[in-house]
């Protein structure tokens, strides 16, 4: 789940700039995605999770982890942009329901990385999705993912790379 975790905590270390949306608003009057999605958040944040990707394909060829699912370029990139991306979907619809950036929506705040990239890995490269993600990894995944989530959300709130610690 690397490539799927490290994207966001890179893009709050490293975005800013122009926002995906330009500063549009939506039909409704509000932004279509707000200040908190940036292309540089969004770049750098792919990049990472497919640089950490690459490396555990390296480091599985160089150790023989054979006990560790076996990425490919492709599960790699689909999980770090699925990630990314069910980010971006998750404020597009935050926004729709009046929510302003970065308030609290529980569950989707946690889960919308797993979400995003699960689903471009169901469609996209399923053959992989179900020769390595057993049942037992997946409901680790969905036990982990908030833990972690919060951890380093509070971590990136000491550091003051983060406005709130959600
Ligand atoms: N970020 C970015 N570009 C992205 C995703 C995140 O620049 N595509 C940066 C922003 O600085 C953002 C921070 O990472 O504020 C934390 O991300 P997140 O918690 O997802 O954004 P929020 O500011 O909480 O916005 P939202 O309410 O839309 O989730
Ligand atoms: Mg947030």
């Amino acid at each position: 789940m690397l490539p799927a975790y490290l994207p966001n905590p890179v893009a709050a270390l490293c975005g800013g700039g122009t926002p995906i949306d330009l500063g549009r608003n939506f039909t409704d009057g509000r932004r279509v995605f707000g200040d908190g999605k940036t292309y540089r958040g969004l770049i750098t944040g792919i990049l990472a999770g497919i640089i950490i990707g690459l490396i555990q394909i390296w480091a599985a060829g160089a150790y023989g982890l054979e006990y560790l699912p076996q990425q490919t370029v492709l599960s790699v990139t689909l999980l770090s942009v699925g990630a990314l991306l069910g980010d971006l979907i998750k404020s597009f619809f935050k926004r729709r329901f009046g929510k302003e950036r970065g308030a609290k929506w529980p569950v989707a705040d946690q889960y919308d990385l797993v979400a995003g990239a699960f689903l471009l890995l169901l469609v996209f490269n399923p053959a992989w999705l179900f020769a390595e993600v057993t049942l037992a990894a997946f409901i680790c995944i969905l036990i982990l993912t908030p833990l972690l989530h919060r951890a380093v959300n509070i971590i990136g709130y000491l550091i003051k790379v983060k406005e709130v610690p959600w």
